[in-house]
């Protein structure tokens, strides 16, 4: 019996494209730039799975595109805002995700943005290969101090209790505020909060909320009006959780202390982006999950999931179970 049919959108990992390479016929687009629509939609016509990463807009036509027999959509991320699930659970197409392994490298990555950001570490080194560095100064770019400062963690699953976890080693006081996690874990000393009083009393601020059309510019002139003057916002979200003109309108007034991106909204950023003028601002491309182990087993699960659904089996990650029933 031939082996499924799948199209896989980027060159993923070994550990996971050796796995689809044996299981399945595997079409896999070369380029290091995602296929565009056309490309896409013209792959995926008769395949049994699709692998994507969360560059690729799969929604009904691309199902469409596909075919009836497309049995799975694997996707090479934890975050899965780039899929239309309610289209997928419609037409009975398991959805698969590769949640836990990019936690800790997420929370470390937010950690290093907050770090950076409060303690001016891009602009240090930015004035520093300018010739800018003339003597030792008591008051040269100065920062915030982490030790008894209040962290605020918008959305507590696991990357906000991995980043919270981080911070308490910091001797930082943690608040957080999500409403489906009213109490924290044992052993994790965080304050859940409501979110005016997280602003109002948090000194860094980190966002990890998936995107949804309920937190789309979540962080708004109104949230951003509602922090410390002396505050940090960090964002390893997903980019339109912010409202990126009313964080430059912020920056710009110094009304908070500064920011650090990594992500943003488009992705790749423009060039012309008006935050890149900003000193205050940090933004790095979308490489929280960038460490080797979380990548390595983002194919690994990605590939699991994938030839779980070709296989007619549960996928071990599935975020529309409800297709199953
Ligand atoms: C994810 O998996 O959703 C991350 O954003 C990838 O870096």
């Amino acid at each position: 019996m031939d082996k499924p049919k799948v199209f896989v959108t980027r060159v993923i990992r070994d550990k996971g494209l050796e796995l689809v390479k044996e299981a399945c016929r595997a079409e896999i687009w070369p380029d290091e730039l995602p296929p565009n629509r056309e490309a896409l939609l013209e792959r995926v016509r008769g395949v049994d799975g699709l692998l994507c990463l969360l560059t690729e807009r799969i929604d009904g036509e691309a199902m469409d595109a596909a075919g009836p027999g497309l049995k799975v959509i694997s996707n090479h991320a934890v975050g899965f805002d780039n899929i239309d699930v309610a289209a997928a659970t419609e037409r009975g197409i398991p959805v698969g995700n590769t949640p836990g392994i990019l936690t800790d490298a997420t929370a470390d990555m937010a950690f290093a943005l907050m770090m950076a950001a409060g303690r001016r570490v891009v602009e240090a080194e930015k004035f520093l290969r300018a010739g800018k560095w003339k003597t030792w100064g008591p008051s040269m770019l100065l920062g915030l101090d982490f030790a008894g400062a209040s962290l605020g963690i918008v959305g507590f699953g696991r990357i906000g209790q991995a980043v919270a976890k981080r911070a308490t080693g910091f001797d930082m006081r943690v608040l957080y505020y999500d409403p489906s996690a009213p109490t924290p874990p044992p052993n994790l000393p965080a304050i859940s909060t409501d979110l005016d009083t997280l602003l109002r009393e948090s000194d860094f601020v980190s966002i990890h909320v998936p995107l949804t059309p309920e937190t789309r510019h979540l962080v708004n002139g109104e949230f951003l009006g509602k922090m410390k003057p002396n505050a940090v916002l960090v964002n390893t979200a997903r980019g339109g959780v912010l409202d990126q003109s009313a964080l430059y309108e912020t920056l710009k007034e110094r009304r908070i202390f500064a920011a650090a991106l990594d992500v943003t909204d488009p992705e790749p950023l423009q060039l012309d982006s008006p935050l890149l003028e900003l000193d205050n601002c940090i933004i790095v491309p979308h490489i929280a999950s960038a460490s080797v182990y979380s990548r390595d087993m983002m194919a690994f699960l990605s590939a699991k999931n994938l030839i779980a659904g070709v296989n007619g089996e549960r996928l071990k990650h599935c975020v529309n179970p409800e297709v199953y029933s």
